[in-house]
């Protein structure tokens, strides 16, 4: 059974959302396992944008089934948000599956969000995506306040979040005082059982299911969200989301043995992207990052944020790599870096004096590394409409094999634009691509 995972290398929307869009009719299962409504993946088909923040990017595709894995914490009035607009742009969504295993987010986990991230960390807030992530892996971790999707169709439903919100109101009071409104327990019982009967037809036990379907010889498109050093336990800790996003968290969030991974495709930029707070070695606070800005239209799907930008970081990639298992790297925003007139490859650190290759663990080293670069001449040419690699000007292809060279992955995708059609796949087909010849 082929198993193929799609993980972003940097700190996130790297297009992952347009590669799994691409690779899904190939597969018949894509499965999202980790992260929530903090992720935002834009998929462009012609005149068509569509947003998804928790519905696998492979919806598109009606023939694949759609899961939503254990490693998933779920808000239930952002998903029904996200079924009514697919309704409403005419696809179906008859072949989704939600995991009964899912953490939900509730409103005492936005309200934790809010108030913790106005605190410093480091000197830094963490600049979260305020949509109560890290509070609801927080309580599944913890276990006594945390509630699955599966307890919602259950009895006691009501009385958990009576105490729960009891106890919240205090540890809410107590973290942000005066400043923090009383939640009411009654109205999210109300709101919140209307939310099980909208998404009753979706639950399902997802990991028999897919247990089921490797038995079978399915196959399956993992779809990673946020990026990998954005990893919580890999990242550039504490400035990080709160689950697995590397490579490493396939397995533990979907319930698929690792022995059923045969190819991982690491999504890179061709520069870097950063939203939030912590380190950001090769971060152009300057005109160049404005210009990448404004060239890769890079602000948040999710919200609205300005993205910080910089340079390629082969530092870094080359670490997520290696920690994700990467076999194949899709090298996205081609057409962005080739209107800049000169750019610039990060290949080693100075820290303290000495070159390092090694990304280093703490988040305050890796505030005072020197990046070293080298530079290339732009090549100023427009690629959104090239369709054939070897059309690629010289200059062009010399920056994405020095990006392979120093990754040691080989390129198997180029990206152009937005578009699924400005996708150059260097393999044989999208069959090889997916994993799917060997
Ligand atoms: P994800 O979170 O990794 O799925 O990425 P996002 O969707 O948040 O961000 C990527 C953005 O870049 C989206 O707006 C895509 O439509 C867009 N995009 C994808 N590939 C390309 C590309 O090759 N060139 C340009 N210019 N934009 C791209
Ligand atoms: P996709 O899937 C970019 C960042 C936030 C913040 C940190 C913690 O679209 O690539 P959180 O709300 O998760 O507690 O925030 O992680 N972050 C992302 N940045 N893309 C994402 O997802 C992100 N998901 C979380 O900006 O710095
Ligand atoms: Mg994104």
């Amino acid at each position: 059974m082929p198993g193929t995972c799609v993980i972003g290398l940097q700190w996130g929307d790297e297009a992952k959302g347009k590669l799994v869009d691409l690779l899904a009719p190939n597969f018949d299962i894509v499965c999202r396992f980790l992260g929530g409504s903090n992720a935002g993946h834009t998929v462009v088909t012609g005149d068509t944008t569509y947003k998804l923040h928790l519905i696998p990017s492979g919806i598109l595709n009606a023939e694949t089934t759609n899961v939503i894995a254990p490693g998933v914490v779920l808000n239930p009035g952002t998903i029904i948000d996200e079924l009514n607009g697919l309704t409403a742009q005419g696809l179906t969504t008859d072949n989704l599956l939600i995991s009964e295993r899912v953490h939900v987010v509730f409103p005492w986990h936005i309200a934790e969000d809010k108030l913790l991230n106005a605190k410093k960390i480091k000197g830094e807030s963490i600049g979260t995506t305020l949509r109560g992530i890290g509070p609801c892996y927080r309580d599944k971790v913890g276990r006594s306040f945390a509630i699955r999707l599966g307890d919602m169709y259950r009895d006691d439903f009501a009385d958990r979040v009576r105490s729960i919100v009891e106890a919240k109101n205090a540890i809410l009071i107590g973290i942000g005082g005066d400043d923090s409104e009383p939640l009411e327990a009654e109205a999210i019982i109300a709101e919140y059982s209307g939310y099980a009967a909208a998404l009753k037809s979706y639950v399902r036990d997802t990991t028999h299911f897919m247990l089921d379907a490797v038995d079978d010889g399915c196959s399956i498109l993992f779809e990673g969200a946020q990026g990998a050093l954005l990893d919580i336990d890999h990242g550039t800790f504490p400035f990080v989301t709160s689950s697995n996003s590397s490579g490493v968290g396939v397995s533990g969030g979907s319930g698929i043995p690792a022995r059923h991974i045969n190819k991982v495709i690491g999504v890179i930029k061709a520069y870097s992207t950063r939203v939030g707070g912590g380190p950001f070695p090769t971060e152009q606070d300057n005109e160049d990052g404005q210009r990448l800005r404004e060239l890769g239209n890079e602000y948040g799907t999710t919200t609205g944020r300005p993205r910080r930008c910089g340079w390629f970081d082969a530092v870094a990639v080359r670490y997520t790599s290696r920690l994700s298992g990467a076999t194949a790297l899709s090298l996205m925003m081609m057409d962005v870096i080739s209107q800049i007139p000169e750019v610039k490859i990060c290949v080693a650190y100075e820290l303290d004096g000495e070159r390092i290759t090694n990304f280093p663990c703490d988040a305050d080293d890796l505030r005072r590394v020197k990046p070293i670069y080298e530079t290339y001449a732009g090549w100023d040419t427009d690629l959104t409409n090239t369709t054939n690699y070897d059309e690629f000007p010289q200059a062009a292809k010399d920056y994405v094999a020095r990006i392979a060279e120093l990754v040691g992955v080989p390129v198997e995708v180029v990206s152009v634009g937005p578009d699924r059609a400005q996708t150059i796949v260097l393999t044989d087909g999208v069959t090889a691509l997916a994993g799917l010849n060997s």
